[in-house]
C-alpha cells in the first residue's frame, strides 16, 4: 500500500557535492539499483537532477527497512552526507564524491519488477520499439531519454525567447478547423451537432497566420501541433509540432535572415557552439543537380554528375532517361569490408526508388569490383576517373527519379559510412524552388510548397505559357541531410490567388467552397507577408544526433500508426456512436 504521508525532500540526489558534507538531507525518488550484503545495503537513489549513493549500515535504524527495497520503489531517505574513502570515489559520477548515510528508508511505494532493462543500455539496444513505447513511462526514465526531452524543452524555450525579443506575439489558432491542405490527407473529426459534417484538424496553421496577418499583427509565431494523415517514418509523425512564424512586409531574406539569427541564438544557449551566418544558399536546381536532392548533407562532398553518353553502353536507358553517378570514397584501411554494406544499401535504396537500371563499380584490393563484371567495371572506372578506395553508383532513368534515388542514397552512406561526422552542423537554404511540379498520376501541375506560395515577380508573365519555368518565392533550411524548416513568401493577391488555384485545377465554385474566406480576406487590405515553419521534432532530432524523430517526443506513435502504450486509435465508447447515429450506419457497414 503507498504511502501518502512521507517526509518532503530537502535536497535533490544528483546536486550533492563535497560542500555538503555533513549536512543532513532528506531525498525523494526511485531506488535505480539495490546491493545487498550481510551488513551493508548499498541503493542508488535517483530523482531528476541524478543519482547518489547511499549507504545503509547494519547498525542504522533503517536497515530492516531498506533490505526491503528493491528495484525502481520509491523512497524517502533521511541521512547525512559523508565524503567517500579515497578509493571509494567514482570519477563518472558528479555525485561520485560524497554518499548519505541513512538513518531512516521509507518505503513510499513499491514497483513490480520492471518489464524493460531501463538501466541496461546495451540491453536496451536490442528492445524493440513496439516494447519500449508499451512502457513508454519506464523507457523515459533511462538518462537518454529524459535529457532528449529536457533538450527539446531547452530549444522551444531558447525559440521563444529570441522571437518574443524580437516582438512576436504568440498566438494559438485552431486545431478544429477546415481543412488546411499541406498536402497530406486530413484526420476527420466528425461533428455531433452537425450531421454528416466533420472538422479537419489542422495540417498546420497556414491560413490562419495569413489571417493573423491580414489582421494586423505584423509578426506571430506559435508552437504548433500539425495533424496529416500519412503514414509514419524515421523522420515523419502523423502529429509532429513546429515553430511556426509568420511576418509582414517582407522579403525572403528577411525571413531568412532572422531564422539564422534565431539558429545563432540557439546554437549558442543550448549547444554552447558559435554558428557562422549566413548559411549558404543553394538553388534547387544546383542542389538536384549535384546532391540528387533538395536536402543534401553538405558535411562531405561526394557529388552526383550526368554522363548520360559515356555511360550508357554499359547500362541501357531508355530515349529521354539520365544516367547519373554517385562516386564515394570508401573511408578507412579496409574499403572491402564496407563495400559489402555499400552494395546491400545500393540495393535498398534502388529498389525503394523504382530504379530498375543500376551498378555499382568499386576500386577496391588492387582491382575494380562490379556487379557489371570485371571488363565493364574497368571501363567504367576508367570513364569516371575513380581512384582507389573509390565507388561510383550509376543509375539510368529519368532525371528527377535517379536524381532522388541517388541523393536519398548519398545522405544515408555519408551516415553509415562515417563521412557524416556527428556532431558536426552544416545548415545551408535551399531556394528558387519550382512553383509547381507535375503529378505522376495526374500530369496535373501540383504546388511544389502549397498553393499559398508566391511565385517570383519576374516569372508571373511565364504563368500561363510555361508554368512549370515559374520559380517561387519559396525556401527551405536543410541541416545535415534533413529539411529541418520550410517557407515562403505568400500571396496577397486575390486574383493571383484564384489563378493559381485554377492552374491546379480548382473550379471557381471549389476554390469558394475550399478557400472562399482566404479569397475574401485578401480583398481587405491584405499586406505582402510571408513566413516558415520550422519542424521541431526534426531540428531536435539532428541536434542530438538521434535516427528517428520519435526518439524526441515524449509519446510518439509507433511505425504502424499506434500508440501500444493507450492502444490508440480504438473503437469509441457505444454513447459516443449513440450521438452520431449518421457516422454509425457507416461504421457497422465497414
Ligand atoms: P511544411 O509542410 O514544409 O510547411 O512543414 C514545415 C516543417 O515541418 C516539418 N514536418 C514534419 N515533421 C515531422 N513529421 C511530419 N509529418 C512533418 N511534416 C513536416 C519539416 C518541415 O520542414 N505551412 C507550411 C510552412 C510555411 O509555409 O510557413 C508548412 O507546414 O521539418
Amino acid at each position: 500500500m503507498a504511502l501518502f504521508k512521507y517526509p518532503k525532500r530537502t535536497h535533490y540526489c544528483g546536486l550533492l557535492r563535497k560542500g555538503r558534507v555533513g549536512s543532513e538531507v532528506v531525498l525523494n525518488g526511485w531506488v535505480s539499483r539495490v546491493r545487498k550484503f550481510g551488513r551493508l545495503v548499498f541503493m542508488l537513489v535517483r530523482d531528476e537532477t541524478g543519482v547518489v549513493q547511499v549507504v545503509v549500515p547494519a547498525k542504522s535504524p533503517a536497515f530492516s527497512v531498506a533490505k526491503e527495497v528493491g528495484p525502481e520503489y520509491v523512497v524517502a531517505v533521511r541521512g547525512v552526507v559523508r565524503a567517500r574513502p579515497e578509493n571509494q570515489v567514482n570519477p563518472e559520477m558528479p555525485t561520485g564524491e560524497v554518499e548519505v548515510a541513512a538513518e531512516e528508508v521509507v518505503i513510499i511505494n513499491e514497483s513490480k519488477p520492471l518489464p524493460i532493462p531501463i538501466h541496461d543500455e546495451s540491453l536496451m539496444a536490442t528492445t524493440s520499439e513496439q516494447v519500449r513505447l508499451r512502457w513508454r513511462y519506464l523507457d523515459l526514465r533511462r538518462e537518454v531519454m529524459a535529457r532528449n526531452i529536457r533538450f527539446r524543452h531547452a530549444v522551444v524555450k531558447a525559440l521563444r525567447e529570441f522571437f518574443d525579443s524580437k516582438g512576436f506575439v504568440e498566438v494559438e489558432t485552431p486545431y478544429l478547423a477546415r481543412s488546411t491542405p499541406e498536402g497530406a490527407r486530413d484526420f476527420l473529426v466528425p461533428s455531433r451537432l452537425h450531421p454528416g459534417k466533420f472538422y479537419a484538424l489542422t495540417q498546420s496553421p497556414q491560413l490562419f497566420k495569413q489571417l493573423l496577418m491580414i489582421a494586423g499583427l505584423g509578426k506571430y509565431y506559435q508552437v504548433a501541433r500539425c495533424f496529416r494523415d500519412e503514414d509514419p517514418r524515421a523522420d515523419r509523425q502523423p502529429e509532429f509540432t513546429q515553430f511556426d512564424i509568420e511576418m509582414s512586409f517582407v522579403t525572403r531574406e528577411d525571413v531568412m535572415g532572422i531564422v539564422e539569427e534565431a539558429m545563432k541564438y540557439l546554437f549558442k544557449k543550448v549547444m554552447g557552439k558559435d554558428l557562422e551566418i549566413p548559411f549558404r544558399r543553394i538553388s534547387w536546381a544546383e542542389a538536384v543537380e549535384k546532391y540528387g536532392t533538395d536536402k543534401p548533407d553538405l558535411r562531405f562532398g561526394a557529388a552526383l554528375r550526368t554522363a548520360t553518353d559515356e555511360l550508357n553502353p554499359y547500362i541501357g536507358a531508355d530515349e529521354g532517361e539520365v544516367v547519373r553517378a554517385l562516386t564515394i570514397q570508401l573511408p578507412g584501411e579496409k574499403p572491402g569490408k564496407q563495400l559489402k554494406l555499400v552494395k546491400r544499401m545500393v540495393k535498398d535504396f534502388m529498389e525503394a526508388n523504382k530504379i530498375g537500371k543500376y551498378a555499382y563499380v568499386a576500386c577496391v584490393g588492387g582491382g575494380t569490383a562490379s556487379n557489371l563484371g570485371g571488363e565493364a567495371g574497368k571501363e567504367i572506372a576508367r570513364i569516371l576517373s575513380l581512384t582507389k578506395g573509390e565507388v561510383a553508383i550509376i543509375a539510368a532513368g529519368p532525371y528527377l527519379k535517379v536524381s532522388e534515388a541517388l541523393g536519398d542514397l548519398r545522405n544515408a552512406l555519408g551516415r553509415a559510412l562515417g563521412l557524416a561526422k556527428p556532431g558536426e552542423y552544416v545548415f545551408a537554404w535551399v531556394i528558387d524552388f519550382p512553383l509547381f511540379e507535375l503529378d505522376e498520376e495526374t500530369g496535373q501541375p501540383v504546388p511544389h510548397h502549397h498553393p499559398f506560395t508566391s511565385p517570383m515577380p519576374e516569372d508571373i508573365p511565364k504563368l500561363d505559357e510555361n508554368p512549370l519555368s515559374v520559380k517561387a518565392q519559396a525556401y527551405d533550411l536543410v541541416l545535415n541531410g534533413y529539411e529541418v524548416a520550410g517557407g515562403s513568401i505568400r500571396i496577397h493577391d486575390r486574383e493571383l490567388q484564384e489563378r493559381i488555384l485554377a492552374m491546379i485545377g480548382l473550379s471557381k465554385e471549389e476554390m469558394v467552397e475550399r478557400y472562399g474566406f482566404l479569397l475574401e480576406a485578401l480583398e481587405y487590405g491584405a499586406p505582402p507577408h510571408g513566413g516558415i515553419a520550422i519542424g521541431l521534432d526534426r531540428l531536435v532530432a539532428v541536434l542530438l544526433n538521434e535516427e528517428s524523430i520519435r526518439e524526441v517526443i515524449a509519446f510518439p506513435k509507433n511505425k504502424d500508426m499506434t500508440d501500444p502504450l493507450t492502444g490508440a486509435p480504438s473503437k469509441p465508447p457505444e454513447e459516443y456512436l449513440k450521438d452520431l447515429p449518421w457516422l454509425k450506419v457507416e461504421h457497422e457497414t465497414t
